[in-house]
């Protein structure tokens, strides 16, 4: 079932936080939506409440022009079908205005993110209120973003890297002026796997003091993968060249939430498993060429992946909590 982003927000807040996974294609679709349901193996496992989770399903731009827009909401509508029990809502990740604008009047997404970041403030204000605007009279809401997410490097010295993170008295401001319903903030996350080198991590300081002044509101952590060592040894070890990296501990995952991270972005992860058992089966099995040997293993492996993701979210177990609220029966 299709539910607003909102509904899950006000679930979870200060509780747990909501993982919001990207999709490109069916397999990652498929593995998505098991792993919510607690289902390792097979569609036709049953579900395992004491492993299911409600969940946001992330389009990129590039991922509704990598195939067609059109085959992602089939897929999802079609995943609706075989997996009835699920509970989700459908964002758009980093939207331009024109993207957001199309999204909305599709009427299929839940929310869209305008990602106008790299705007100058009065400019990133402004739009995000025009989009605001637009989406709210559908009922859809908009997440905005304040503050640089960067590549976050040892040799960068504190004070620039404290320049990118999100101000909390300007995102007071940001939130009243433009109206947006979530906010990304940079909290010294970065996207993709090249994110910490040595000792850095999350801004725990940063979360507390915009949560101080923005109390209820629901933040969103972009660049939240943890780049997880076994996956980039897996793939190294099966011929990849991955730097020595990681990303978000796991463990950090729940404190944050408990300060108001009530979205939180992983994308990275999802494909480092991708390529750690595609590789595995090309090296394993250098005669065989059915696109289905290595599809079976990663449609299993995402799942797993994506029920271990929601454990350490505090999701996991929630979504029979979530399915009583929004029917209205106390859980
Ligand atoms: O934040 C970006 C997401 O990981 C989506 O990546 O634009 O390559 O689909 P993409
Ligand atoms: P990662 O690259 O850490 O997975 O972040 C994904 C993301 O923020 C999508 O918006
Ligand atoms: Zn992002």
């Amino acid at each position: 079932m299709i539910v607003t982003t909102k509904e899950l927000f006000t679930q979870a807040y200060g509780k747990y936080a909501v993982g919001a996974y990207n999709i490109n294609n069916l397999e990652q679709t498929i593995g998505l939506f098991r792993g919510n349901l607690g289902k390792a193996g097979s569609n036709d496992e049953p579900t395992n409440p004491a492993k299911s989770a409600p969940f946001i399903i992330q389009i990129s731009r590039g991922a509704r022009s990598y195939s067609d827009k059109r085959f992602l909401e089939a897929l999802i509508r079609t995943a609706e079908d075989v997996f009835p029990e699920a509970i989700f809502a459908v964002h758009l990740d980093h939207g331009t205005e024109e993207v957001c604008y199309d999204c909305i009047e599709s009427g299929f997404y839940s929310s869209v993110m305008i990602d106008a970041s790299h705007e100058s403030f009065e400019d990133n204000i402004a739009i995000t209120r025009r989009v605001v605007e637009r989406a709210h009279e559908r009922g859809i809401s908009v997440e905005a973003e304040l503050g640089m997410l960067g590549g976050v490097e040892e040799d960068i010295e504190v004070s620039a890297e404290h320049a990118c993170l999100t101000d909390p008295d300007q995102a007071v401001e940001f939130v009243e002026r433009s109206g947006c319903d979530s906010l990304a903030v940079a909290i010294g996350t970065s996207h993709g796997a090249y994110k910490f080198t040595g000792n850095q991590g999350l801004h725990f300081d940063r979360i507390q003091a915009i949560q101080d002044l923005l109390p209820g509101f629901p933040l969103v952590m972009h660049g939240s993968s943890s780049v997880p060592k076994e996956w980039v040894e897996r793939i190294n070890a099966a011929g990849g060249q991955l730097p020595n990296t990681s990303g978000v501990p796991e463990k950090d995952y729940l404190p944050a939430a408990k300060l108001g991270v009530t979205k939180v972005n992983i994308d990275t992860d999802g494909r480092l498993v991708w390529c750690a058992i595609h590789r595995e089966v090309f090296r394993d099995k250098p005669a065989d060429f059915d696109l289905r040997t290595a599809g079976k293993p990663f449609m299993a492996a995402y799942a797993e992946f994506i029920t271990k993701k929601n454990e350490a979210l505090g999701s996991a177990g929630q979504l029979e909590a979530v399915r009583a609220a929004l029917s209205g029966v106390n859980a």
